[in-house]
């Protein structure tokens, strides 16, 4: 309908004037507007027959139109003034509650209490840098458990005596929480490279702060067969068959680890949900923006971009992420709630330790990124197939730059790759689960011929997740 406004108010003017008219004929000599509210007592000239209603009545109708109208107007004013003045104070200022004071934006997260109980700087970004690895480690794609043990090796652990409640420390240890299992694996079918000594659990008296102090080293396993766990549900799709930059639509149900990371309702980068709480992404998505960790939403279980998502409680940047050359480009943050486990939402699997990828190996890289390289973001999840380049080509085309926590997918001769926007988000392949073998990190420009994709390594960063959610439970 066009002009409708504009018929509105026409309509609402025609209305008034005929209020204000309409007395013309039926009183000889009209009486000014103000005059309306005749005085008591004042003599009044005689209505004729066909007047229909009294002229007080007719004068207060006027009155009363004319006061809803001003007061709605007055009302709308105050209420868009207001709506606007909350946003101009919430994006410079901060206010403490115990302390009941505002304070300019840029001393939250600085690292100084503004306000009483530190409430400022109670809820910001956070560093995590580790300086050993994880004493507690799955290998090989059937999971097997390999310890740290206090004689300083590595050593597998032969079944006998291993009972549920060892399961549940392990997986715990590890930052899993939901409903951990434990298989055993006979000796002789695992390769020899992880063979690098044994040990049984062994009745302990006193605390056992983790597994190991309840480990002690065998030479072998009497029982011929080691454990193997499975600590989360992780990996699977509903996904029937089975942007980036030359990808395809997809939908969530492919992908249901993929999440959309928001600052203030934007979409920013993308993650991976690796339990139903936490979630990997990008250093650089976070370090460059956000501070505060409650400018961070979360979209999660959807294949369209919207300006919806959950609230997080804790964001942690790698401590040891540089900004010059992308080393150590990750970082997790935590859900409020955790996601509720369906075929639109679902924690893909970490990769075992150690396991080494083949060159050419069937990745998939997914994400809401630009479709080119100077593009826009894609409104709907795109999805491309891409092989993994091996380390001494990806060094080749790179040179130096490329560390251990890299990794190169792609095509040499361009046309299909992640972009800007992707970041943080998920690089995976199949493997009986699917499992997270990169991030989307950095490149030269996108999909152009010779600078393929980099990613970071997830194997080399194994350490540094489960100890974020060991630290973190
Ligand atoms: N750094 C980009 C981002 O923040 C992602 C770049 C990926 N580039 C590439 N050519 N694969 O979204």
């Amino acid at each position: 309908m066009p002009n409708q406004p504009c018929c509105l108010l026409a309509a609402i003017l025609r209305t008034l004037k005929q209020l204000w008219s309409r007395p013309a004929p039926l009183i000889p000599q009209a009486k000014p507007f103000l005059s309306c509210g005749d005085l008591p007592g004042k003599p009044r000239k005689k209505m004729p027959a066909t007047t229909k209603r009294p002229l007080k009545e007719r004068c207060s109708v006027q009155w009363m139109v004319i006061t809803v109208l001003i007061v709605l107007t007055l009302l709308g004013l105050l209420i868009t003034g207001a709506y606007f003045l909350k946003i101009l104070i919430d994006t410079n200022f901060f206010f403490c509650k115990t302390s009941f004071k505002f304070i300019p934006r840029s001393k939250v997260c600085d690292g100084k209490a503004d306000c009483a109980n530190r409430e400022d700087e109670l809820m910001c970004v956070t560093n995590l840098t580790i300086n050993s690895s994880f004493p507690v480690r799955l290998v090989t794609n059937s999971s097997v458990l390999q310890v740290y043990t206090r004689s300083g090796s590595w050593r597998l652990v032969c079944g006998e005596g291993w009972q549920i409640q060892h399961t549940q420390q392990v997986c715990q240890q590890l930052g899993f929480s939901s409903n951990p299992s434990s298989s055993t694996v006979a000796v002789n079918l695992l390769p020899s490279s992880i063979k690098t000594g044994f040990s049984a659990v062994a009745p302990k008296n006193g605390t056992a702060s983790g597994i190991s102090d309840l480990l002690t080293d065998k030479p072998s396993c009497t029982s011929g067969s080691v454990i193997a766990l499975s600590c989360s549900e992780c990996g699977l799709t509903l996904g029937l068959e089975d942007r980036i930059v030359g990808g395809t639509d997809t939908t969530v149900e492919h992908w249901p680890w993929q999440v959309s990371l928001k600052i203030n309702g934007q979409h920013t980068c993308g993650g991976s949900l690796v339990t139903p709480r936490w979630l990997v992404t990008a250093a650089h998505c976070v370090a460059s923006t956000g501070n505060e960790v409650d400018q961070w939403t979360v979209q999660t279980a959807q294949t369209s971009l919207s300006s919806s998502g959950e609230p997080v409680d804790k964001v942690i940047i790698n401590g040891q992420y540089s900004s010059e050359n992308n080393d150590y480009d990750i970082a997790m943050m935590r859900l409020v709630t955790p996601i509720k486990l369906q075929g639109t939402s679902y924690p893909v699997c970490l990769p075992p330790y150690g396991q080494q990828l083949k060159a050419n190996q069937s990745l998939w890289v997914t994400g809401w990124g630009y479709t080119q390289e100077r593009g826009k973001v894609s409104t709907i999840l795109q999805q491309a197939n891409i092989p993994l380049i091996d380390r001494a080509t990806c060094l080749q085309l790179y040179g130096s730059i490329i560390t251990p926590r890299m990794l190169c997918a792609g095509f040499v001769q361009g046309k299909v790759d992640a972009c800007q926007g992707d970041s943080g988000g998920p690089l995976v392949l199949m493997d009986d689960r699917w499992q997270l073998a990169g991030i989307v990190s950095w490149g030269v420009g996108c999909a152009r011929a010779n600078w393929p994709g980099v990613y970071s390594n997830v194997d080399e960063l194994l350490d540094w997740i489960y100890t974020v959610m060991q630290k973190n439970p």
